[in-house]
C-alpha cells in the first residue's frame, strides 16, 4: 500500500522548462541568420556589389579575400571602416576605390565588421 499515493504532478515544471528552451535556441536560431542577411542587404543598397563579389575578383578584391587578407590583423576594422569612407588605392593593385560618402560611419562599420568576420 502507499506505492501509488505519489501523483506525477511535478513533472509538469521540467516540461515547461524544455520548452522555454526550445523557444529560445529557435529565437537565436533565426536572429543570427537575419543579421547577417541584413549587412548582405546594406552591402547590396550601398552598391558595393557592383565591384565586390564574395568569391571572385571583379573591379575591387573579394570580400572573403579582404577577410582572408585582414585575418590576424586587429585593427583591421578600424582601418577598413576608414577605407570604405574615404576609398583607397593601391593595396590591392592600381584600381582606386571611390569614397563613398553615402554611408554613414556606422553603417561603414558595420560593413567591415560584417566582411572581417566571413569566411
Ligand atoms: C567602383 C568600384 C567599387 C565600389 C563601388 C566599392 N569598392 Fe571597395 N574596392 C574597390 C577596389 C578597386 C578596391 C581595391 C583598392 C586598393 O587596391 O587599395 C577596393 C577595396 C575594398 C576593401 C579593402 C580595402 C583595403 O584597404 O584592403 C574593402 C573592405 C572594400 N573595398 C569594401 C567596400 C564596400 C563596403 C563598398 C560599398 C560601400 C565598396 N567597397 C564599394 C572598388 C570598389
Amino acid at each position: 500500500m502507499g506505492c501509488g499515493a505519489v501523483q506525477p504532478s511535478h513533472s509538469r515544471l521540467p516540461a515547461h522548462l524544455a520548452g522555454l528552451v526550445l523557444a529560445l535556441a529557435w529565437v537565436v536560431a533565426l536572429a543570427v541568420p537575419s543579421l547577417a542577411r541584413a549587412d548582405a542587404v546594406l552591402s547590396q543598397q550601398k552598391n558595393c556589389n557592383a565591384c565586390h563579389a564574395m568569391e571572385g575578383t571583379i573591379t575591387g578584391p573579394s570580400l572573403k579575400a579582404v577577410a582572408q587578407k585582414y585575418a590576424n590583423d586587429r585593427t583591421a576594422a578600424d582601418k577598413l571602416t576608414t577605407r570604405i569612407l574615404k576609398g583607397g588605392v593601391g593595396v590591392w593593385g592600381p584600381v582606386p576605390m571611390p569614397a563613398n560618402p553615402q554611408l554613414s560611419e556606422a553603417e561603414a562599420r558595420r560593413l567591415a565588421v560584417w566582411i572581417l568576420g566571413l569566411k
